[in-house]
């Protein structure tokens, strides 16, 4: 899969993909993460790429040009599945999206600043609005991503069968269970014993125990 992401801040996205899990599937070829600086479609040469709103108010927007030029580079290069904007007014994400977003080719993700871009591109050019949560970040960027690291790591080859994604919490409308490991008993506190039997069937059926009985207390409305 490839992701193109259009930002005014790559820096803030030099890390995230740089380690662990993420890493390792760009390595191994199943991921490509670009990042695009915005300013480099300014509309003059002072980087320009916002400007105050029409009808007033504080707070400055992205203007059509930059993006409209930028998206449509892209497009020219590759056909995007979807194109991604990154908002809290949109709908929110959750992990049934994730597994949607990662049967995809490409997807082109776009970051918002400030008080967010023209509606005239949300209208024209993207297919689908995302907030990652009920709270405003500085811009777009962490939503990104969170997006690209959900998504990467349910691509296939990505995960090995220790760490697959079908065990995860969400994957089965389920709180994962709680896990333990070494000492069996650290300052008198015990490891439940049914982890030590060894009998699988048992342990499976307490691990599903658990995660239901989690689910019920601490997100019912996942069982709803
Ligand atoms: N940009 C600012 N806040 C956001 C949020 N909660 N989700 C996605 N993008 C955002």
């Amino acid at each position: 899969m490839r992701i193109d992401i259009i930002t005014v801040l790559p820096e803030l996205l030099d890390s995230p993909f740089a380690h662990s899990i993420m890493k390792r599937a760009q390595e191994k070829g199943l991921l490509e993460v670009r990042c695009h600086q915005l300013r480099d479609f300014a509309i003059n040469k002072h980087g320009q790429i916002d400007d105050y709103q029409y009808g007033g108010g504080a707070g400055m927007v992205i203007m059509c040009e930059p993006l409209a030029n930028q998206i449509e580079k892209l497009q020219g290069e590759r056909t995007y599945d979807e194109v991604i904007f990154l908002t809290p007014d949109g709908e929110t994400y959750n992990q049934g999206i994730a597994n949607a977003f990662s049967l995809n080719k490409n997807l082109m993700l776009i970051c918002g600043h400030y008080k967010g871009i023209d509606q005239r591109i949300r209208d024209k050019y993207v297919t689908k609005e995302i907030s990652i949560g009920d709270y405003v970040l500085s811009g777009g960027e962490l939503a990104a991503a969170v997006l690209v690291d959900s998504i990467g790591r349910l691509l296939p080859g990505v995960l090995n069968d220790e760490t697959s994604a079908l065990t995860d919490s969400f994957q089965d409308n389920l709180l994962a269970p709680p896990v333990y490991t070494r000492p069996a008993d650290f300052n008198g506190m015990e490891v439940p014993e049914i982890l030590l039997s060894g009998n699988f069937p048992k342990i499976e059926e307490w691990r599903n125990e658990q995660a239901l009985q989690r689910t019920k207390e601490r997100r019912p409305d996942l069982l709803e």
